[in-house]
């Protein structure tokens, strides 16, 4: 089904086309947005430089035709290519926060930044930090664009944040995140695998989205996840290679007192049987339940 710019006048007719079209071909979502009207939407939102939260004050205004022919274009790429609408328009948010992104990074989409976000750091009630002012250092593991890292700048005012990424072409992109974040006095970029850049460093909180699709899901993945970095993805055969390494060598480098937040994806029971000694602490987000855990330096006997 095709359409001729001159058919469609409005926001809302340029939504109701683009959701017909992307469910006609079946295409995969879960990069940045949750299904096709909400991947319609911020690929027409942030074509046209619009707030990308909320599409309804909008959806009366009329396009013009130049617009038309530019988003029905995006439109059809989204398609045709099967490419995610973040690596179209260049540009994610995470918690209203926006990154550069293109394919040398992942689309940001961790559950770990709704979490910072969330009552559990500083808010009332049950808290894992209840004062984000007292957190001195931060280290991200595996930083991609430099999203988690440049989230945790923001949470953590009185923080210094290490960053590590082993791809050099994501720290390109991590580095103009950083640039650009306001944040940059604050924030520290490595190239190296896991650890090894910052060996004899202690924080008091480490983030980490590591890569933890597992061998068969790397097979299935939708047309839209090769377009990710594979090495972003890939987490070997259970997904939780990486993970596994991470476990081993936290417990240096987490001060009295500090902890690991870490997203594992499905690999929950896994885990919990290859480490009965671990006392994990699940959470759950709007779009995830268990997928993250939470563990203090004590639980290692720290
Ligand atoms: C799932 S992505 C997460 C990126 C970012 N933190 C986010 O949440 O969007 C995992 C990242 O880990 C990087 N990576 C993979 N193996 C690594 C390793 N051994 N050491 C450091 N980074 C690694 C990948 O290049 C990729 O950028």
């Amino acid at each position: 089904m095709k359409a001729h710019a001159d058919d469609l006048i409005s926001i809302r007719d340029m939504l109701r086309f683009a959701v017909s079209r992307f469910t006609e071909a079946g295409l995969a979502f879960g990069q940045g947005t949750t299904g096709a009207v909400d991947e319609a939407a911020f690929l027409i939102l942030e074509s046209l430089h619009l707030p990308v939260d909320d599409i309804n004050p909008w959806a009366d205004a009329r396009l013009t035709k130049a617009e038309r022919e530019a988003l029905l274009a995006r439109i059809e790429e989204r398609v045709s290519k099967r490419k995610p609408a973040a690596y179209l328009t260049r540009k994610a948010y995470i918690q209203g926060i926006p990154f550069h992104v293109d394919e040398r990074v992942i689309v940001p989409r961790s559950f770990i930044g709704e979490l910072l976000f969330s009552d559990l750091f500083g808010g009332e009630g049950f808290t894992l930090v209840p004062d984000p002012s007292s957190i001195g250092r931060v280290l991200d593991l595996c930083s991609g664009s430099g999203c988690l890292a440049i989230l945790a700048a923001h949470v953590f005012p009185n923080a210094e944040v290490d960053a590590v990424e082993l791809s050099p072409q994501a720290a390109e992109v991590a580095r103009l995140n950083i640039a650009e974040s306001g944040y940059a006095d604050r924030l520290r970029l490595y190239e190296g695998d896991l650890f090894q850049p910052v060996a004899k460093e202690r924080y008091d909180l480490i983030l980490t989205n590591p890569p933890y699709v597992d061998a068969e899901a790397m097979e299935a993945l939708p047309p839209e996840f090769r377009h990710e970095p594979a090495m972003a993805l890939d987490g070997g055969e259970d997904g939780l290679d990486i993970v596994r390494r991470i476990l081993a060598e936290v417990p240096r480098h987490l001060n009295p007192g500090g902890g690991l937040l870490c997203e594992i994806g499905r690999g929950r029971e896994i885990l919990e049987d290859d480490y009965p000694e671990l006392d994990f602490f699940w959470l759950d987000t709007a779009e995830s339940e268990g997928e993250v855990f939470w563990l203090t330096a004590d639980k290692f006997g720290r």
